[in-house]
C-alpha cells in the first residue's frame, strides 16, 4: 500500500497520542477498505478505547507487557483465542519498520501430531482464559460495568473448548499458550496440549512487515506474535496499523461499526 512515512509523522510514544494526531488517514482509509473487502470490521471496547484502526507501537512502560505495545517477545497465540466472536482475520500495515522487526507465524498446516493426540484436541477439554489487557482495560474504563463482571467470569469460570474443529482434514485452530490448559486432572489433554505448543513453537517462521507491507493472517488457521526487539523510542521505532475482521457478515448491532470506518 501507498504509506508516506514522513506524512504519518514520528512513531508516537503511546496508543493515545497516535489516536488524538489524524496524520494517517489516507494509510488507515487503505487498510479499512481492504479490511472491509474480507469481512465485517469490528473493534473491542477494551482495547485502545475501541479505536477501529489500533496503533502497534512500543511504549516505554509496556516494556515487558504480552501485547503490541511490548519489546520482549511477544508469544504466539490466535488473536484473542478465549473468545467464541474472536476475528476471523487479522489485517497489519506497515506504517515503518527500519529494524525489520519480525513478526511471527505459525499455521495449523504445519503441525504434525499423533492420531491419538488430534482427535484428544478436537474434544471440549481445554480452557483459553482471556489475556489481562481486556482486564485491565475494563477495569480503568468501566470498574462498574457487566462487560467487567462477564470478563472476570470467563477469566475464573472458562467454558471448556476444544482446540481443533472444523474439518477433519484441515482443521481450523484455537490456542493461546500462556492462558491455554488443560481440565484439571486430565493427563491426555495435557499430553496432546504440549505436543501442539511444541510443534507450533517448531513451526514459527519470521515475516518482516515492512513499510507499505500488508499481512493477512487467518486467525483461524495461523497463530502469530512478534520478535523481541530494543526500542529507541526517538520517533523511528517499528509502527503498525491492525484491524480485525468478524468471521460471520455484520449483525445489524455491529453494521454501525462498519459506518464509522468508512468514515474515517
Ligand atoms: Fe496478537
Amino acid at each position: 500500500m501507498r504509506v508516506d512515512p514522513g506524512r504519518c509523522g514520528p512513531t508516537p510514544l503511546s496508543w493515545q497520542e497516535a489516536l488524538d494526531d489524524g496524520r494517517q488517514e489516507l494509510e488507515e482509509a487503505q487498510l479499512a477498505l481492504l479490511a472491509s473487502s474480507l469481512g465485517g470490521v469490528f473493534a473491542w471496547p477494551t482495547i485502545q478505547r475501541g479505536r477501529m484502526v489500533q496503533n502497534l507501537l512500543p511504549v516505554e512502560s509496556d516494556r515487558e507487557e504480552q501485547s503490541g505495545h511490548g519489546s520482549v517477545a511477544l508469544e504466539w497465540h490466535t488473536e484473542d483465542g478465549f473468545h467464541q466472536d474472536r476475528c476471523r482475520y487479522l489485517a497489519l500495515l506497515g506504517i515503518r519498520n527500519p529494524d525489520r522487526v519480525p513478526t511471527t507465524i505459525g499455521t495449523v498446516n504445519d503441525v504434525r501430531l499423533a492420531e491419538g493426540h488430534r482427535s484428544v484436541l478436537r474434544e471440549r477439554r481445554f480452557l483459553i482464559r482471556p489475556d489481562l489487557e481486556h482486564l485491565r482495560q475494563l477495569a480503568r474504563y468501566a470498574p462498574d460495568s457487566e462487560m467487567l463482571r462477564r470478563a472476570h467470569e470467563m477469566y475464573e469460570n472458562p467454558e471448556p473448548v476444544a482446540l481443533l474443529f472444523g474439518d477433519p482434514e484441515a482443521p481450523s485452530l484455537r490456542i493461546d499458550a500462556p492462558y491455554t490448559t488443560a481440565l484439571a486432572g486430565d493427563g491426555e489433554a495435557t499430553e496432546a496440549l504440549a505436543a501442539i505448543v511444541d510443534e507450533l513453537t517448531r513451526a514459527q517462521r519470521d515475516v518482516v512487515v515492512g513499510e507499505g507491507d500488508v499481512l493477512i493472517v487467518d486467525n483461524y488457521r495461523a497463530v502469530h506474535g512478534r520478535r523481541a526487539f530494543e526500542p529507541r523510542f526517538d520517533g523511528t521505532d517499528r509502527w503498525l496499523k491492525r484491524m480485525s475482521v468478524a468471521a460471520s457478515p455484520l449483525s445489524k448491532a455491529t453494521a454501525g461499526a462498519e459506518a464509522r470506518v468508512l468514515a474515517i
